[in-house]
């Protein structure tokens, strides 16, 4: 790996800098721009030297998931002034999943925007992207691709989450199951204060293999982070080191010029959905996948990911799909030595932003813990992880995420039970006079990227009277999203929503459906014409937002089979610099 200071200061000045516009020019705006930083300690040689680094950084103290960003930045700002770069720190929007209202999914691409405009108005060379939380990931990068800049991300890495007893507690998945049980009348609400206090455990985001988890490590299998950064704790110390080393190569690719998305080509994105199913990660980080390749001009669709799904098994045994949590599979070796296992299925020649191909990292890689990183014929779970299914209550597809649901309900014909919005099912779920049994099947709509900005309401709970009677899966259907970090029969991202008038939109309580994993089906089982009655009889909602972004947002937004990116900012831009009277003139004199 290319991280040596002599290397890095080597290495400057061999291609045209971007901050060259900015700082090496001996006219006004050069004047004018070195004078300014000048304030901030740097030199008129340094500026005209040395290449510029922004650290743009989404930690905030009501964002835990992101807190120890803050520190690391000072690291990764060491590492660049030890290759001989100049760092920059700029804030940026942070999203706090737990925290935001009404949805952290519509923040993802404004803070993409803030991303991309921030990097192409100032002279950064590359930068560096600090995110943790489910949103802030894959924002920065989506950003971070159209701007055209050089960039590696650092994830603020999964917490320590320690139960009372002091055993493993996944955040979230944990959640979960106390929810099911509480409900169930199983679980006292004294214990539950306890789980409460304990539960976050550290700063970081959370440490099972939720959408965090699931892009920190996709990231590696992008090449666009250091290979086993991802899962190291985000109170541990090697992460510190981490970021130091990420500070000096960050100068490396600052030099080599060379826009980041050049790494992302289809075998970059092959091999992340290779290892997303391979860890049974979050449904959410097909959204973003197909996001980040519509930035990267990769043709990538719904199919792709069905069709590496089938031969991908489930080999790492963490929550929500498996027992451990990341600790344990980053003892077990991180994602290095999950490539190495996948290595038979991956594109070996891909290229990381270490320096190496995905192939160098597999050599360089040890599995050390059989039962955590399984062998590909002895997986977790027999059977896919994610697929993706189509029929006439799906026309542009659904995912689901096989390996957190009941086997009984993957070939399942049931009655539907149909809820219009959240506030319904938190009213009537539990009515009686719904008639809901283990075998009905829960609709929820209005809840996609139009309707609802696409909330985690996906994992519908299930009446009490069942829970007490044992039941603890369903099959669920609706066009929403479900966290990462949850589990159950939920088949998810219905396209088109029925807010723009997708099938799920003419369902009726009491009407058949029948969902065959097998052949990939989910059929509404109604007659075309009474299909077409209830369609002329069909109103859209009303436009629920006319001002500021969130009118942007709905008139923008894209289908989730699309990635749900505004149809305005798939691709990039072909020049990293900014238009106009840019060389010319500076605003204010
Ligand atoms: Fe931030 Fe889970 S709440 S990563």
């Amino acid at each position: 790996m290319l991280d040596d200071d002599k290397d890095a200061r080597k290495s400057n000045d061999k291609k045209a800098l971007r901050s060259a516009r900015w700082f090496r020019k001996d006219d006004l705006p050069g004047f004018i721009h070195r004078s300014t930083l000048a304030t901030a300690g740097w030199s008129r040689q340094d500026l005209m030297e040395r290449p510029v680094v922004g650290i743009l950084n989404t930690w905030s103290d009501i964002n835990p998931c992101n807190m120890n960003l803050r520190v690391l930045a000072e690291d990764v700002r060491t590492g660049i002034i030890e290759a001989g770069g100049i760092p920059f720190e700029t804030p940026l929007m942070s999203l706090s999943e737990n925290i935001i209202k009404p949805t952290s999914f519509p923040f993802r691409n404004l803070l993409a925007m803030e991303v991309e405009e921030c990097v192409r108005a100032y002279p950064f060379d590359a930068v560096v992207l600090l995110g943790g939380c489910d949103q802030t990931q894959p924002a920065l990068i989506m950003g971070a691709v159209s701007a055209g800049v050089p960039f590696i991300f650092l994830a603020s890495g999964p917490a320590t989450p320690r139960s009372a007893t002091g055993g493993n507690l996944a955040n979230a998945t944990g959640v979960w199951r106390m929810v099911d049980k509480l409900r169930a009348g199983e679980f006292a609400e004294g214990e539950f204060a306890d789980f409460e206090r304990n539960v976050m455990g550290t700063v970081g985001h959370c440490a099972e293999m939720g959408t965090a988890s699931s892009m920190a490590v996709i990231s590696e299998a992008l090449g666009i982070s250091l290979p086993g950064s991802s899962l190291v704790p985000a109170v541990d110390r090697r992460r510190n080191q981490i970021a130091r080393e990420v500070g000096r190569r960050s100068v490396i690719l600052a030099n080599a010029a060379e826009a980041g998305r050049t790494l992302l080509d289809g075998r970059a994105f092959d091999n992340a959905i290779t290892l997303l199913c391979a860890v049974g990660g979050s449904t959410n980080a097909i959204i973003h996948l197909l996001a980040l390749a519509g930035r990267a001009g990769v043709d990538l669709s719904l199919e792709r990911f069905d069709e590496i799904g089938r031969r991908v098994p489930l080999i790492a045994n963490v929550q929500p799909a498996g027992e451990h949590l990341t600790e344990r599979l980053m003892a077990a070796g991180g994602v290095p030595a999950l490539l190495k296992r996948l290595a038979p299925l991956l594109h070996l020649d891909a290229r990381s932003v270490s320096g190496q191909t995905i192939g160098d990292v597999v050599s360089a890689a040890e599995i050390l813990d059989e039962d955590v990183i399984r062998p590909l014929d002895k997986p977790v779970r027999i059977g896919e992880t994610l697929a993706v299914v189509r029929g006439n209550l799906a026309p542009d597809g659904a995912v689901m995420k096989v390996c957190a649901a009941e086997a009984r309900l993957l070939n399942h014909r049931g009655r539907a039970v149909v809820f219009e919005d959240v506030q319904t099912i938190a009213d009537r779920i539990d009515d009686p006079a719904l008639g809901i049994d283990e075998n009905s099947i829960l609709i929820l709509r209005n809840a996609g990227p139009v309707g609802a900005a696409m909330p985690e309401w996906g994992m519908l709970p299930l009446p009490r009277h069942l829970l007490a009677q044992g039941i603890r899966d369903m099959l669920r259907i609706s066009d929403a999203r479900m966290s990462g970090t949850a589990y159950g029969a939920a088949i998810l991202h219905v396209s088109p929503e029925a807010a723009v008038g997708g099938p799920l939109a003419l369902v009726r309580d009491g009407d058949m459906i029948e969902f065959n994993l097998a052949e990939r089906r989910l059929d509404l089982l109604v007659d075309s014409d009474e299909l077409e009655r209830r369609r002329a009889q069909w109103q859209a909602p009303q436009p629920r937002h006319n001002r500021g972004y969130r009118s942007l947002y709905s008139r923008h937004i894209e289908q989730a089979h699309r990635g749900c990116d505004f149809d305005f900012l798939r691709g990039a831009e072909k020049d990293s610099l900014p238009d106009g009277l840019f060389d010319g003139w500076v605003g204010g004199w």
